[in-house]
């Protein structure tokens, strides 16, 4: 599966078989996470108990249902750039493990911290965690009902473009990113990223002032889905971090 793909297939998974994931999987887990780690700076770790009915974290039984074995730490430093990195390669990590047939969610509130021994260092936080497993086939309709109130707030896709152009005149490969910011995961789906297209320049900024204090981990989010669609429509770059950061594209 490419990473579009996972994209398009990926959604917050609230309800797990009690099943390990097979070392192999976990293994390429750990390997991209050394790899976010030595590029960014950034603390992921990735906790397995080796046993399918041990749990690597206590999730809320309000949203969740099942045991996952495995889950990824989201640790980073506790100002706006390493909260936005932690979007950004949380984000990957997480296509990463739809891509190889798991599933998973960023949760930053529904859990127990205490489940959770990890010592931080005191310019750390644990920005949340995301369990990786393995989606039960079918949804049990209390997390169907959860995913569908929180999704039936979407935003529309012209709310999320700025521009001073028609948005039935943007190039397409902007118009995929477009999408895929909608389509990504934001913390109780408040989507307070917009993609802003001015004068040729591509930028992503925070609209929302009330935001809860989650947002820069959303524009670390919107700025990957957007970099993974446009590529996927033939368009590489890559981003400046920070609100209002540019999207750089590849000549
Ligand atoms: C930073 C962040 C934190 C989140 N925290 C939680 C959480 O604590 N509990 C939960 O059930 N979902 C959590 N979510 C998942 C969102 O509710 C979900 O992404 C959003 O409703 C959109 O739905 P979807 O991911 O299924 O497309 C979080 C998402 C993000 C990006």
């Amino acid at each position: 599966m490419t990473e579009f793909e996972a994209l398009q297939k990926r959604v917050s998974v609230r309800s797990y078989e009690s099943r390990a994931v097979e070392p192999e999987k976990l293994s390429e887990l750990a390997a991209l996470i050394d790899e976010i780690n030595s590029a960014s700076g950034l603390a992921f770790r990735l906790i397995n108990t080796g046993d399918a009915s041990v749990p690597a974290v206590k999730l809320s039984g309000a949203m969740f249902s099942g045991t996952v074995s495995s889950c990824a730490l989201l640790i980073g430093g506790a100002d706006e750039i390493s909260s936005e990195m932690v979007g950004y390669f949380g984000e990957k990590l997480m296509l990463r493990a739809v891509s190889l047939g798991l599933g998973a969610c960023w949760v930053a509130g529904t859990f127990d911290r205490k489940s959770v021994n990890v010592e931080l260092h005191d310019d750390q936080r644990l920005w949340g965690v995301m369990p990786l497993g393995y989606a039960t086939a079918k949804v049990p309709l209390k997390q169907r009902t959860i995913r569908a109130a929180i999704r039936g707030k979407d935003r529309k896709l012209e709310d999320f473009i700025e521009s001073d152009h028609p948005v039935s005149s943007l190039p397409k490969w902007v118009m995929a990113g477009v999408e895929a910011v909608k389509a990504g995961p934001s913390a109780v789906n408040q989507q307070p990223v917009n993609i802003v297209y001015k004068d040729g320049l591509v930028t992503a900024r925070i609209w929302k002032e009330k935001a809860n204090s989650l947002k820069y981990n959303d524009l670390g989010i919107a700025k990957y889905q957007f970099q993974v669609a446009a590529e996927a429509a033939g368009v590489r770059g890559f981003w400046n971090f920070g609100d209002g950061g540019e999207f750089i594209a590849d000549n």
